[in-house]
This record gives structure tokens, C-alpha cells and sequence, in this order.
């Protein structure tokens, strides 16, 4: 059911500090910062040969990340997000396998303009997992 791994995910406390560490320190070809309100979350997509890195900064009074920045000062990899080819299908297997999906368990348009879920990191080695239609 897994495929490509699509991004990881790396919470920073300071988008233009991370900006400068990953396009004049490694190099790495950096997109615009694309504030997403709809997420809470300000996203840079870093794109590697072989995945992306996804940056974001809090947007807004409630991010979805400001309690892992408060935990995690310096920032951190926040989550690792897998294809699948049927998202539907892929949740309805893992439920069946006892995996929690987060949210209302319906997929949400993501900062890709694809259907996304994530799943509760208790269930997945203590990393909280993003599945992503192809
Ligand atoms: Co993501």
C-alpha cells in the first residue's frame, strides 16, 4: 500500500532562518513561503532530487504546530508524509488494522492540492504519519 516517500516535514521556529540554512548552507533549491491559513502554517517546499522537505512556521493563534515548537524549541521533524494510490482505501485498511486517523477520519486538500490524512503517531513508531493521494 505504501509508496514514494513524498516529504518530510521539519517544524522551525524561524522561517527565514531555515530558508537561509537550506538554500546557502546545503545549497537546496527553495520555493516562495506560501502562508496557508486553512492549516495554520506558513509552508517552504525544499525540493531534493529524490523527496521534498517541507518547512513550516506557525500562522495564526492556533497552529496545528505551535505545542511542538513549545516542545521543541530549535524545531524538529514534525512529520514524514507516504504516497498512496487510493487514500480511501488506505484508511479504510489501516482502521481495519487498528490505526487511528486523526480529525474527522475524512481527507483534507493539502498544501499540495491533494487529498491527505494523517494517523496518530502512537500508532506508527512515535511519528506522526501523512498519507497523500498520488
Ligand atoms: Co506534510
Amino acid at each position: 500500500m505504501i509508496g514514494r516517500l513524498n516529504h518530510v516535514a521539519i517544524a522551525v521556529p524561524d522561517m527565514k532562518a531555515a530558508v537561509e540554512i537550506y538554500k546557502n548552507a546545503l545549497g537546496a533549491q527553495v520555493s516562495d513561503a506560501v502562508p496557508q491559513p486553512d492549516h495554520g502554517v506558513t509552508t517552504v517546499f525544499i525540493e531534493l532530487p529524490n523527496t521534498k522537505i517541507e518547512l513550516l512556521e506557525p500562522l495564526g493563534d492556533a497552529s496545528p504546530i505551535a505545542s511542538f515548537l513549545e516542545r521543541n524549541g530549535a524545531g524538529g521533524i514534525h512529520h514524514i508524509c507516504y504516497e498512496v494510490d487510493d487514500i480511501i482505501a488506505a484508511r479504510d485498511q489501516l482502521k481495519q488494522a487498528g490505526a487511528r486517523v486523526l480529525g474527522d477520519g475524512e481527507p483534507k486538500i493539502g498544501a499540495h492540492g491533494k487529498p491527505i490524512l494523517f494517523l496518530h503517531p502512537k500508532d506508527f513508531c512515535g511519528t506522526l504519519v501523512e498519507l497523500e493521494e498520488r
